[in-house]
């Protein structure tokens, strides 16, 4: 078993069958950039604790820098016979330096300790980049929330809805921004993961028991860009709720794109017309000419399903196992490669398809009023001339069943169909009975009137840019 990691206490080599299933090359040679930087920080340490000579050291460091060279330049590759990257990654360090000097390295880690400071070096550098694409989200977002706001105070309006019907009038910008908040939140999801995992950087654990040899975890640490080591090598070596927990924001923003896409399906639609989509930003049909398809968000939607099943599925894999390190664990990283990757090529589409979505004022303005929209805007009224909510409440209700009945809506109700219903129905309410008196009037914190949208998008341009 020449070449093996482990081949010294076994008569024979591994079955085909059993490398077969073993090798996890094909999806962990992405590592190979944090693998060598792994082991440049390792060869310091034993340089350190005076396990290598200072020409051992240099030229180790020569044949890492080497093998770092031949993979940007694309042309290092893993053989069949390599179990996974750091078996590889040995003996292509080998092959450069010799088997006597390449042989050292391996003193005082085990791939346990390894792996599990790879995959958080790896998570965190994808972490930024995830949040840098969610973030470019929000400030799409908040531009086309403040294309429809007007520095005059008003802003397009549109139906604001509870279970999918009108419930009140709401400026568009506002609900894009409703869009914009919970993304905000997953960037500092990931910068206060980011934090934790930077604290426990697990090289100097060895398999599970920690190392011998006098080297200094906490100096590897700070040379990865780590903030300190593992507490506790039995933990660094087999936890990995980083990866599960990375995996969940990962999913959150799946579900936060998932709950967009679905108002950008709904509202491209021939009954609601609110929007229309860039050609660019859109798909045909190969078959019906005119259609002009919402492909974008449909992805959006169909791939949050797939970002919470790598969640679920790397939790399954995580619950049964007992400490410490267990090759259960090998199954950590595709689900959660999957998760970057996913989300690294759908952020971009969604951000420019949100980006060149034209809106429909004069549609979302027409239908904002709509379906009694205004209602709790004649109860609160009431309540401002003095009545109690509950019989403001029923007065309201009566309004609508009067429009009902006469086939209008509440603006179209003369000065005698108020009265009749309440004396307390003045024709002064019919300053609420606008779209714009309305939203003008939801002026509290968080509401939304514009001068509110002004400030809230504020608030959320400085909050997004301290990240
Ligand atoms: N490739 C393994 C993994 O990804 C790391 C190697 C640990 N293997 C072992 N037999 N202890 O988890």
């Amino acid at each position: 078993n020449e070449g093996s990691l482990w081949g010294g206490r076994f008569a024979s080599g591994p079955s085909p069958e059993l490398q077969a299933l073993s090798r996890s090359t094909h999806f962990d040679w992405q590592l190979t950039p944090y693998d060598l930087a792994g082991s440049r920080a390792h060869a310091n340490a034993l340089h350190r604790a005076g396990l290598l000579t200072d020409d051992d050291h240099d030229e180790l460091l020569r044949g890492l820098a080497s093998l770092g060279e031949r993979y940007a330049a694309g042309d290092l590759l893993p053989a069949e016979s390599d179990e996974d990257v750091h078996g590889a990654l040995e003996r292509l360090l080998l092959e450069e330096v010799g088997p006597e000097l390449g042989g050292r390295l391996r003193a005082g880690r085990s791939r346990n300790d390894q792996v599990a400071t790879l995959f958080r070096a790896y998570l965190r550098d994808h972490a930024r980049v995830i949040s840098g694409l969610v973030l470019d989200l929000v400030d799409v977002l908040a531009t086309q929330a403040a294309g429809h706001l007007d520095p005059s105070g008003t802003g397009t309006v549109m139906p604001g809805r509870t279970h999918l019907q009108h419930a009140q009038p709401v400026l568009l910008s506002h609900h894009l921004l409703a869009h914009a908040w919970p993304l905000l939140r997953d960037v500092e999801r990931l910068r206060d993961w980011d934090a934790r995992v930077a604290a426990d950087s697990p090289y100097g654990s060895g398999a599970l028991a920690g190392q011998t040899l006098g080297l200094d975890p906490e100096a590897v640490a700070a040379e990865l860009g780590f903030s300190g080591s593992s507490a506790n090598s039995i933990d660094g070596t087999a936890s990995r709720d980083f990866a599960a927990e990375f995996a969940f924001v990962a999913a959150q923003i799946g579900v936060d794109l998932s709950r967009l896409a679905e108002e950008v399906i709904l509202w491209t639609t021939r009954e609601f017309a609110f929007a229309t989509l860039h050609d660019s930003w859109s798909t045909g049909s190969s078959i019906m000419p005119q259609k002009k398809n919402p492909d974008i968000a449909e992805l959006a939607r169909g791939k949050s399903g797939r970002l919470i099943g790598n969640l679920s599925g790397l939790m399954a894999t995580l619950k049964g196992l007992p400490l410490a390190y267990n090759r259960d664990l090998q199954e950590d990283k595709e689900p959660v490669f999957d998760s970057v990757e996913t989300l690294e090529v759908l952020l971009p589409a969604v951000s420019g398809m949100v980006a060149t979505l034209t809106f429909h004022r004069e549609r979302m303005a027409e239908l904002a009023p709509q379906g009694f929209s205004l209602a709790t805007d004649v109860a609160e009224w009431l309540v401002r001339e003095g009545v109690p909510f509950r019989d403001a409440h029923e007065i309201a209700g009566a309004c609508v069943r009067r429009c009902e009945e006469l086939g209008c809506d509440l603006p179209d109700l003369t000065d005698d169909d108020l009265a009749a219903i309440s004396a307390s129905l003045t024709p002064e309410v019919r300053s609420v009975l606008t779209v714009e008196g309305s939203v003008a009037s939801r002026a509290g914190r968080g509401g939304t009137a514009p001068v509110r949208v002004h400030e809230q998008l504020d608030e959320l341009r400085s909050r997004s840019t301290h990240h």
